[in-house]
């Protein structure tokens, strides 16, 4: 067998079984107009699956927290009629034989101000910073923290009832979760987040020390809602993308 034809080769961890191992990975797409998977959304995961996609992540999906959206056009993971074109999806993908999970996403300090629909909301990050040394962004508190958290097991919860076969917490690319990956000062009231020595790399170190209780939080109280072997976390290096500055000493 060559090395590409294991990718035609069945897959099982678990719970989750795809008929091969090709993963789509997660693309925002901001075609949701009114934030709700439209026709248009059933019938581009549809073809991903027809394709021959194994499991699909979809696009970053906004669980039902104030602050979580940072872009307009992006699919909501909340409310009635969200949830039934998200219902229409997984319908669609699984008609064609493939699996898929929503990519459940809080933009923390990413989002700016202004952003619609919800307007006069504030980014939120652990330290009120978006850029080095400027406060300009709401500072999180311990029960923003919980609310967020919340909002990401409710998503857990809403998936399994959808009939999506695993969830994604989308930790990476310097939205929320990985704000928490500190690697220097964090000045807001955290309680949660702990300093993370500079050398640390992305490793199960650095989750366990410094991604610690909230990611870990996070992703076990989605597992509990959702089935413990069907919650993964996606982390990307804290010095790509945006992480950096949010933690300049
Ligand atoms: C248009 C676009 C949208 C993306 N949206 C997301 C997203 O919603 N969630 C996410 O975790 N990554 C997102 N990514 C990152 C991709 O999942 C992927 O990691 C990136 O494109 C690098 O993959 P590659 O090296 O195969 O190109 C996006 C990338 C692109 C180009």
């Amino acid at each position: 067998m060559s090395a590409t034809d294991s990718l035609f080769t069945s897959f099982a961890l678990k719970s989750l079984h795809t008929d091969n191992r090709i993963v789509m990975a997660p693309m925002t797409r901001g075609m949701s107009p009114d934030n709700k998977p439209s026709d248009a959304s059933v019938e581009y995961y549809r073809r991903r699956a027809a394709g021959g996609v194994g499991l699909i992540i979809t696009e970053g999906t906004c669980p039902n927290h104030i602050a979580a959206s940072g872009y307009e056009n992006v699919p909501y993971f909340h409310g009635e009629d969200r949830l039934a074109g998200w219902k229409k999806v997984v319908d669609a993908v699984h008609a064609e034989g493939g699996k898929i999970a929503p990519q459940l996403w809080h933009c923390g300090g990413m989002r700016k101000r202004g952003t619609l629909p919800e307007g006069d909301v504030d980014g939120y990050t652990p330290s009120g910073m978006n850029v080095p040394g400027k406060v300009a962004r709401h500072i999180m508190t311990q029960q923003d923290i919980d609310d967020v958290v919340r909002s990401f097991a409710e998503g857990a919860r809403d998936a399994q009832k959808l009939g999506f076969d695993a969830v994604e917490i989308h930790g990476a690319h310097g939205y929320c979760l990985i704000s928490f990956f500190g690697r220097g000062r964090i000045s807001g009231p955290i309680t949660m987040a702990v300093q993370c020595k500079p050398e640390a790399v992305l490793s199960s170190k650095l989750l366990r020390r410094a991604g610690q209780k909230w990611a870990l939080t996070s992703q076990s109280c989605c597992a509990g809602r959702n089935g413990s072997n069907k919650t993964s976390l996606r982390v990307s290096h804290p010095h790509l993308s945006c992480w950096k500055p949010f933690f300049s000493h």
